[in-house]
C-alpha cells in the first residue's frame, strides 16, 4: 500500500530542503472537511526561517508542487498548502491491496512478535459476574486482539478472584444450608446466595464468623477437606464463566488467578523486608507511600495474613519472569485506580525498571436505567442473563424481518452478541453509561446490528452479482476511473485509514475509536450504495464498483473481528 503521507511529504522536502522528511510528515494534516483537500500543510511554523509571510510561502510552495502526478489539484487557501490525491492512483492501490491482504488488511507488524500480557475479566468466584464485568471483558479482548494485529505475542490472562476469606464464609454456609445439586445446576448464582446467607445469618449468630476465619486459616494450611471443596466450587465456576467466554468467542491462556500466588508471596515480602520498604504500623506491615501523595500499602495484616496487593505484587513479578513483558496491561475499573498506582510505585520502590511498564486501562461504570446495580440491594444483572436475552430479542427482530437465512439462531447469536459487545465498545471507556436496550438493538442507529447489516449488504450484492461476474473480477484489473466520484472516493479513504486506526486504538487502549471509525466506514458504504447504481450494464464499470464492495466488505469484517466480533453473511 502506498503511504500517501510519506509520498506527499518526499514531494514538499524536495521544495523545503532544511526540514527532516519525518518533520514534514508530521506537520501534515488531514482536513475535516475534504473540500480542503485530503492533506494540507500548514506553513505558519516556516515564516521565521524563511523570512516571509505563511501565505506567500504557501504559494510558492504550491506552484511548486502543482503538477506532480500523485496531485489532482494543489491550491494555496491562506497559510496552508492543500492538496488533493489523484483519485484514480488512489483507489487503484487501496483496492489492490486490500483484495491482495483479505484477513490480513489492517494488520502490522510493529509488534515483531514481542510478548505484552493483556489480563482482562478477571471475576471473583462466587461473586456475581455481571454486566459490570461485561466492561473489562469486552474492552480487555478487544485490546488483546488490536495488539494481536499489530504484531506483538499476546498473552491473555484471566486473573480469576479465587482467594480470600469469602471462600472460608462459603464453606461455612455451604455446610450449614448447602447441597450439590444446587451448586452443579448454578453455580455461580448458587454460591453467591450461600455468601448473602451468611452475611445475613451473622447478624444474629455472630460464632459464624469465628468459625469462617478457622475454616480459612485451614484451607491456607492446606487441609484437605476445605482444598477439596474450594477446588470444586472453583471449577464449577469456572465452566460456568467459561459458558459466557464461549457465547463471546473468547478463549485464554492462563487462568493463573489470586490463588496461585499464594505460595509466592513469601518470597515478594522478604524482598520488600529486604529493601526496607516495610515498616509496621498498628500490627500490620505496610509500604508507606505518603511522600508519593498516596495512601500506605498494608501487605500484611497484624495476624499475618496478606492481602489483594501482596497477590498482585507477587504476580506481576512472576509474569515478567515468565513472560518478560513489554507490556504487563490490567484491564480494570477505575474504581481500582489507587491500588494500580500503589502497587506500581512499589515496584518502583523495589528498584525496578519495568514498573514502567505497568499499565493500568481503567474504564468506568456501567449503570441501567433503574440506577447503579448493586449486589445488596438485589439490581444484578448477569452477563450470560444480559448476553441470552440479546440473541433472544435478534431472533425475533430478524424472524419479523424475514430475514433469508437458513440458521436464524446462528445469526441470533452473532447479532445479539454483537450487538451488546458493539454497544460496550461504542463509548470512551472511561465514561460512565447507561445500558438502554431499546439502543443496543436499534438496527438503525450506530449500533452492532446496523454495520452487520451493512455488511449482509455487501455480501448480498455480491451475490447477484453471479458467480461468474465474481469470477472475473478477480482476473481482470479494475478501472478506477469509475470510482473517482465523491461517495466511491469517501469510502476508499476510509478503507484506506483503517490500519492506521488500529494501531491508534490499540496504542491508546481505546477500542472505542476503531468503533467509530467501523460506523464511517459502513455510512460511507450505504452512502456509495444509495448514490451509485452498482450492478449496471456495463461491464468495466460493473467490476469496478463490485471491487469496492468487496474491499469495503473486508475492511468491515477485519474491524469488526477486532472487537471481538462476527460478521453473518445473510441478516
Ligand atoms: N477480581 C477483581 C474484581 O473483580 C479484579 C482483578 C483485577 N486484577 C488484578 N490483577 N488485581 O474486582
Amino acid at each position: 500500500m502506498i503511504n500517501f503521507a510519506n509520498e506527499v511529504a518526499k514531494i514538499l522536502k524536495e521544495k523545503l530542503t532544511d526540514l527532516e522528511l519525518t518533520e514534514i510528515e508530521g506537520m501534515l494534516e488531514i482536513p475535516q472537511d475534504s473540500k480542503m483537500g485530503d492533506y494540507a500543510f500548514p506553513c505558519f511554523k516556516l515564516a521565521k526561517t524563511l523570512r516571509k509571510a505563511p501565505p506567500l510561502i504557501a504559494r510558492d510552495i504550491a506552484d511548486a508542487i502543482r503538477e506532480n502526478s500523485l496531485f489532482e489539484k494543489v491550491e494555496q487557501v491562506n497559510a496552508y498548502v492543500n492538496m488533493f490525491i489523484n483519485r484514480e492512483v488512489f483507489i487503484k492501490d487501496i483496492i489492490s491491496e486490500v483484495n491482495e491482504k483479505k484477513t490480513e488488511f489492517g494488520k502490522t507488524n510493529i509488534g515483531n512478535g514481542t510478548p505484552v500480557v493483556v489480563e482482562f475479566s478477571s471475576p471473583n468466584i462466587a461473586k456475581p459476574f455481571h454486566i459490570g464485568h461485561i466492561r473489562s471483558t469486552v474492552i480487555g479482548n478487544s485490546i488483546n486482539l488490536l495488539w494481536d494485529a499489530m504484531g506483538y505475542k499476546v498473552i491473555r490472562i484471566n486473573h480469576l478472584g479465587d482467594y480470600g476469606t469469602q471462600f472460608g464464609k462459603m464453606i461455612v454456609a455451604f455446610r450449614h444450608w448447602g447441597n450439590e445439586e444446587d451448586v452443579k445446576r448454578e453455580p455461580i448464582k448458587t454460591l453467591l446466595g450461600y455468601y448473602t446467607r451468611f452475611h445475613e445469618e451473622v447478624e444474629t449468630n455472630p460464632a459464624l464468623d469465628d468459625e469462617a476465619r478457622e475454616t480459612f486459616a485451614k484451607l491456607e494450611q492446606g487441609e484437605a477437606e476445605e482444598v477439596r471443596l474450594w477446588q470444586w466450587f472453583r471449577d464449577e465456576s469456572l465452566k460456568e464463566f467459561t459458558k459466557v467466554y464461549d457465547l463471546l468467542g473468547i478463549s485464554y491462556d492462563s487462568y493463573a488467578g489470586e490463588s496461585f500466588y499464594s505460595d509466592k508471596m513469601p518470597q515478594v515480602v522478604q524482598e520488600l523486608r529486604d529493601k526496607h520498604l516495610l515498616v509496621e504500623s498498628q500490627g500490620a506491615e505496610i509500604v508507606d507511600l505518603e511522600p508519593y501523595g498516596l495512601t500506605p500499602a498494608p501487605i500484611l495484616k497484624s495476624d499475618g495474613s496478606t492481602l489483594y496487593i501482596t497477590r498482585d505484587l507477587a504476580c506481576a513479578k512472576y509474569r515478567k519472569e515468565t513472560y518478560n513483558f513489554y507490556k504487563n496491561i490490567y484491564v480494570v475499573a477505575s474504581q481500582q485506580n489507587l491500588h494500580f498506582q500503589q502497587f506500581k510505585k512499589i515496584f518502583e520502590l523495589m528498584g525496578y525498571e519495568w514498573a514502567k511498564d505497568i499499565v493500568h486501562v481503567p474504564f468506568g461504570l456501567v449503570s441501567l436505567e433503574e440506577g447503579t446495580m448493586s449486589t445488596r440491594a438485589g439490581r444484578v444483572v448477569f452477563l450470560e442473563d444480559v448476553l441470552n436475552r440479546a440473541i433472544e430479542e435478534t431472533g425475533k427482530i430478524i424472524k419479523e424481518k424475514g430475514v433469508a437465512t437458513d440458521n436464524i439462531e446462528e445469526t441470533a447469536r452473532q447479532v445479539g452478541v454483537g450487538a451488546v459487545v458493539f454497544n460496550e465498545l461504542s463509548n470512551n471507556r472511561i465514561k460512565d453509561y447507561v445500558f438502554k436496550w431499546d439502543k443496543v438493538l436499534d438496527f438503525n442507529g450506530e449500533t452492532g446490528p446496523y454495520v452487520q447489516y451493512t455488511y449482509a449488504r455487501c455480501a448480498s450484492i455480491l451475490r447477484n452479482a453471479g458467480e461468474e461476474v465474481m469470477a472475473k473480477l478477480d482476473a481482470v484489473e479494475i478501472d478506477p476511473k469509475y470510482l473517482t466520484g465523491e461517495a466511491s472516493y469517501e469510502l476508499a479513504k476510509d478503507i484506506y485509514a483503517l490500519p492506521k486506526v488500529i494501531i491508534e486504538a490499540g496504542e491508546r487502549y481505546e477500542p472505542s475509536i476503531l468503533t467509530r471509525h467501523i460506523v464511517d466506514i459502513a455510512q460511507a458504504f450505504n452512502k456509495f450504495y444509495h448514490d451509485e447504481h452498482i450492478l449496471v450494464e456495463d461491464e468495466n464499470e460493473k467490476l469496478a464498483k463490485l471491487a469496492l464492495v468487496v474491499a469495503a466488505k473486508t475492511a468491515i469484517k477485519n474491524g469488526l473481528r477486532l472487537l471481538g466480533m462476527e460478521t453473518p453473511e445473510r441478516m
